[in-house]
Order: structure tokens, then C-alpha cells, then sequence
């Protein structure tokens, strides 16, 4: 029976006694080699080794399958496959259903490096890309083309945080292209807070380098995927090499169990900040999906039951090379480091004319520096005083 709450999912997911064998724990199986008894059992093993058998080290271990069903429970999926990091699973998971003359209709606001997987790897394969407007909603139909078959989405955007109305979204592709594949960068949503195969997506995939580790130590990438998907996600990512060592498989378990705490406390502490940075006169606007004026806002709290730690700010002014200096040198809690989803807090900031670089749909409409900020889990008033001294420095 399948646990009611996601706080005691998370505890018992992947726990069967057949990975753990008498601990709390899933066991760190670390193999390449698996060894069969008998012809019989490496027959009986050749058969299912698509379907958790212990076959050979590159189709996973006791580990990975612990963390694949847990995966799979957590996020409603009829498989999980698992990649080295959260780049990997997106480039692989969109690899896997395309060939030369298609084309790939992704959201202007998807992670950098996944736009550049299709602008640099998949034009060379004869694979175009079109962008969407991450507010486009029911409009995206207009783009759909006929050799469309992957359609690409992440919600919350990176950096500028829009959130899609993922059910007309979902309504319109199928209405026009019933077999593409629709994916999601569900990594701000740690997979658990928007329920994307719920909303009938096909793929959910998480850079689980964030949430799911939570001490960035560590990277991992996993896709979970509904049945019509599984089959060919699951081969063409083993043809492709795609697996995780077993002590980071762990790892990412292990991640699972403290998961919903802190995104609660991430959570609480974020729109605490948030709140207070709307009414500061330095700021222009805040981009948190669960402040009322966030784009896409009213999508967020229709389909998604809470937000994470990463939001962005925008400042009435842009900062000169010698004020951004002055701003981010000087932080005491809030490191300058890529990534996010980790217990501590990070701070990064872009220009405008940088971000509409990278946003091939546009909708770069402000003038100010843009800062980004990770909460992570320090006691919040202290991480308030360190952003007040930022602004102090720039006043
Ligand atoms: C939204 C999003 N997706 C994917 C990735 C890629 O994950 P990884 O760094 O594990 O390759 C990142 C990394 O920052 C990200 O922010």
C-alpha cells in the first residue's frame, strides 16, 4: 500500500527488505561484475534485465533499483532513469526521441546548457529547435510543427522564475501532436511539490544535484517516465552509457529522507525574504512564483502545493562593474557559486542585455540588475541583515 502523505512517502520509498537486507538503509552495492550461479540464472537475469534484475553494473544495482522505485513512487512514474547529473538527463531524455527533419519546441526560459544541448548538439543532427514563450499557454498549439516530437518545458523559468499554465499547455500539444513527448525541468519542484505525470506530462526530470542531494556535495540527474515512454527513454539511455556509481545512488537516497523538512524550512525562509524584498525601495520586483505579481503566479498556486529556496530580484538600478563588485564581495552567508538546492544560502546577479542573451523568446522587460538568490537554511533574520548590508553598500 502505498504511504498517504509525502513526508512518510519520502521515509519508506525504496526501504523493501530486499534493499536494505536488515538495515535502515538501502545497501551500497558497488559492482560491475554480477555473478550468476548457474546458466539458468544468467538466462532467468538476461530476460529481465530491463525490469530490476541484477544483470550487469551499467543496468544498476541493488542500490540504483532502491532509488528508482523510490523515484518512481514519489513521482508517479513507470520508471526512473538515472544519469550522472541533471544536464546528462536532460540531454539524454530529449535525445531519445528524435531523429534527423524534427524538431524540438522548448520553452525560451529553459537552463542555459539545456538550450544550448539543442542549439549545439541537435542542430548538427539535423534536429531543429523552436522557443516558446513560457507565458504562451494554449498558444503554444501555433508552434507546434508536424515533425515536432519533443516538447520541452521547465517551470518555474531559470533565473526569471515564469511558471507555465501547464494544463492548457498539455491540452493544446495534444490536441494538434497527440504523440510528442512532453517533458518538464521539474527541478525546482524537487519533483515532488508539482506532481508533473499527474498533469500528463510524459517525462519529469530533475537535476538532482539540487533538492534531492541537498548538501552540494554531489550531482546526479534522474527522468521519470510514464509507461508509453519508459520502454525507449530506459534503451536509449543505456545505449548512450547513462548510469550513476552506486555511492552517489546512495547519497541521492539518502537525500530523500530529509527532503520535505527542508524544503519546508527553504520555503518558509524564502517567502519570508521575498515578502520583505517586495517592499524594499531598492527593489523593482521580486520573481517568486508564490508572490502574487510573479509571472505566472496564479499557475503556481493552482497546480503546485508549496515552493522551494530559488527566486530572483530585480533592482531599480543597474548596477556599474564597481557597484556589483561592491554588492557581491562583501556577502557573509550568501556564497557566489553556480547551482542551488543545497542546505546554504548563494547569490548570483546578471545584466539585462546578459539574460536576453539567453532568452530566445524574449521577455527581458526591465532595466535593473537582475539578482538571484538561493535561501537555504540559516536562521532567516540573519540572512536578511546580510542582504540589508548589501544594500547599504549600493545606496
Ligand atoms: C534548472 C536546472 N536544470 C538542470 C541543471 C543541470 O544540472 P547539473 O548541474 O546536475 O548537470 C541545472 C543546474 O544548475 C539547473 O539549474
Amino acid at each position: 500500500m502505498a504511504a498517504k502523505h509525502i513526508e512518510t512517502a519520502l521515509i519508506n520509498a525504496g526501504r523493501d527488505k530486499k534493499f536494505t537486507q536488515g538495515s535502515v538503509n538501502s545497501v551500497v552495492q558497488r559492482a560491475s561484475s554480477l555473478v550468476f550461479e548457474t546458466v539458468e540464472a544468467k538466462r532467468q537475469a538476461t530476460a529481465n534485465r530491463a525490469k530490476g534484475e541484477l544483470f550487469y553494473g551499467r543496468r544498476g544495482t541493488l542500490t540504483h533499483f532502491s532509488l528508482q522505485e523510490a523515484m518512481c513512487e514519489l513521482e508517479g512514474g513507470a520508471g526512473c532513469a538515472l544519469y550522472p547529473c541533471g544536464a546528462a538527463a536532460v540531454a539524454n531524455a530529449i535525445l531519445a526521441f528524435v531523429e534527423q527533419g524534427d524538431n524540438v519546441l522548448m520553452t525560451g526560459t529553459a537552463y542555459e546548457p539545456s538550450q544550448d544541448f539543442c542549439t549545439k548538439i541537435l542542430a548538427r543532427l539535423g534536429v531543429t529547435t523552436t522557443w516558446f514563450d513560457p507565458l504562451a499557454g494554449a498558444g503554444i498549439a501555433d508552434l507546434v510543427q508536424p515533425d515536432t516530437k519533443v516538447v520541452f518545458l521547465e517551470s518555474p523559468g531559470s533565473i526569471t522564475m515564469e511558471v507555465h499554465d501547464i494544463p492548457a499547455i498539455v491540452k493544446a500539444v495534444r490536441g494538434v501532436a497527440p504523440e510528442a513527448v512532453i517533458m518538464i525541468d521539474n527541478t525546482w519542484a524537487a519533483g515532488i511539490l508539482f506532481k508533473a505525470l499527474d498533469f500528463g506530462i510524459d517525462i519529469s526530470i530533475q537535476a538532482g544535484t539540487k533538492y534531492l542531494i541537498g548538501h552540494s556535495d554531489a550531482m546526479v540527474g534522474t527522468a521519470v517516465s510514464n509507461a508509453r515512454c519508459w520502454d525507449r527513454l530506459r534503451e536509449n539511455s543505456y545505449l548512450m552509457g547513462q548510469m550513476l556509481d552506486a555511492d552517489t545512488a546512495y547519497m541521492t537516497s539518502r537525500g530523500l529522507r530529509t527532503l520535505s523538512v527542508r524544503l519546508r524550512q527553504h520555503q518558509e525562509s524564502s517567502l519570508n525574504i521575498a515578502e520583505w524584498l517586495a517592499a524594499h525601495p531598492l527593489v523593482e520586483r521580486v520573481n517568486h512564483p508564490a508572490l502574487p505579481g510573479s509571472k505566472g503566479h496564479e499557475f503556481w498556486k493552482r497546480d503546485f502545493t508549496g515552493s522551494s529556496g530559488l527566486f530572483s530580484f530585480v533592482l531599480k538600478q543597474r548596477l556599474n562593474d564597481e557597484q556589483l563588485q561592491r554588492y557581491l564581495n562583501h556577502f557573509q552567508y550568501f556564497s557566489m557559486a553556480y547551482s542551488w538546492g543545497g542546505y546554504e544560502s548563494l547569490i548570483l546577479a546578471n545584466q539585462p542585455e546578459e539574460l536576453a542573451e539567453i532568452r530566445p523568446a524574449g521577455g527581458i522587460d526591465f532595466s535593473g540588475t537582475l539578482v538571484r538568490v538561493h535561501i537555504g537554511l540559516e536562521n532567516v533574520e540573519d540572512l536578511r541583515a546580510d542582504l540589508e548590508a548589501g544594500f547599504r553598500r549600493i545606496a
